[in-house]
């Protein structure tokens, strides 16, 4: 079965590849190797006689106005293409609580994203994942101001990329379910708790502030928006195992 993976090149991407590679006719597909959602560069080609197509791709920019521009009009190119070409089953990975985080543009944008598929014509499935361990880092970075990092004590139950790339690998061989696949990590955290562990393994010497309404993303969290209502798989590996390792301490 021939199954592309725009985004292949990326964290989740990359791993969607390993796992798929030996059994099916697998494609890359990135501006790194020559295909180009935003533009519609190399599409075609790459979609011809696929059966699957798999979006774990991501907007190089988080900011409102362009990260908006990537997934509207990503899809706007790649969905047509893939009915055009065919596909039998688009598999796009988006976030728990996509629809109650509106006031971030991250959020809005990813809500558009998941819009445009359900409406394409195409037979989807829509994986909700709650945030990757190794998204830790990039939450300080965006939480961090005069100095301190300023975090939520709402739930959040993080997932290993790894895990991800196993749930998304798996349902590629199965068919479309045309709606929304909730998936987590097995364990949940207080996000400024989870945070403080993090740091801990970093060695870095930040200072963790817990404020109710600290935003994410842009967006201001009830204690369960992040967290998976109905998940039908959890993660099986522990946030402290995996952070133990060397390589994970980023
Ligand atoms: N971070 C989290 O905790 C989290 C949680 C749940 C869901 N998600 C979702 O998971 C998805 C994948 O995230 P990730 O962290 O694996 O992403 P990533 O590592 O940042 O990789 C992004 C990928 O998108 C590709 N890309 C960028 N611009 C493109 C374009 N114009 N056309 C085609 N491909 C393009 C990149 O290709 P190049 O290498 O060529 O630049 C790369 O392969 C995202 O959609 C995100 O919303 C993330």
């Amino acid at each position: 079965m021939k199954i592309v993976i725009i985004g292949g090149t990326g964290l989740i991407g990359s791993q969607v590849v390993n796992i798929l590679k030996d059994k099916h006719e697998v494609i890359a597909a990135s501006p790194n190797t020559g295909v180009n959602t935003l533009t519609g560069e190399g599409l075609e080609d790459a979609l011809k006689n696929a059966s699957v197509v798999i979006d774990v791709s991501n907007s190089p920019s988080f900011d409102d106005e362009p990260v908006m521009n990537f997934f509207k009009t990503s899809n706007q190119n790649l969905l047509p293409a893939e009915k055009k070409a065919g596909v039998q089953h688009h598999i796009a990975l988006s976030v728990v609580g996509t629809d109650k985080l509106q006031e971030s543009g991250y959020f809005r944008a990813k809500q558009v994203q998941e819009n445009l598929i359900k409406e394409s014509g195409v037979p989807f499935t829509i994986v909700h994942a709650t945030q990757f361990f190794e998204f830790a880092g990039g939450i300080v970075a965006t939480s961090t101001s005069e100095g301190k990092v300023k975090l939520s004590d709402a739930f959040i139950q993080p997932i290993a990329s790894a895990d991800v790339a196993a749930f998304i690998a798996k349902i590629a061989t199965e068919q479309p379910v045309n709606k929304i696949l909730e998936i987590g990590g097995p364990e949940r955290f207080q996000i400024d708790e989870w945070i403080k562990q993090y740091i801990l393994s970093t060695k870095k010497s930040l200072e963790v502030e817990t404020d109710v309404n600290a935003p994410y993303s842009g967006a201001i969290l009830q204690k369960t928006t992040l967290t998976p209502e109905n998940p039908v798989y959890l993660g099986t590996t522990e946030y402290m195992t995996w952070i133990a390792k060397p390589e994970n301490q980023r």
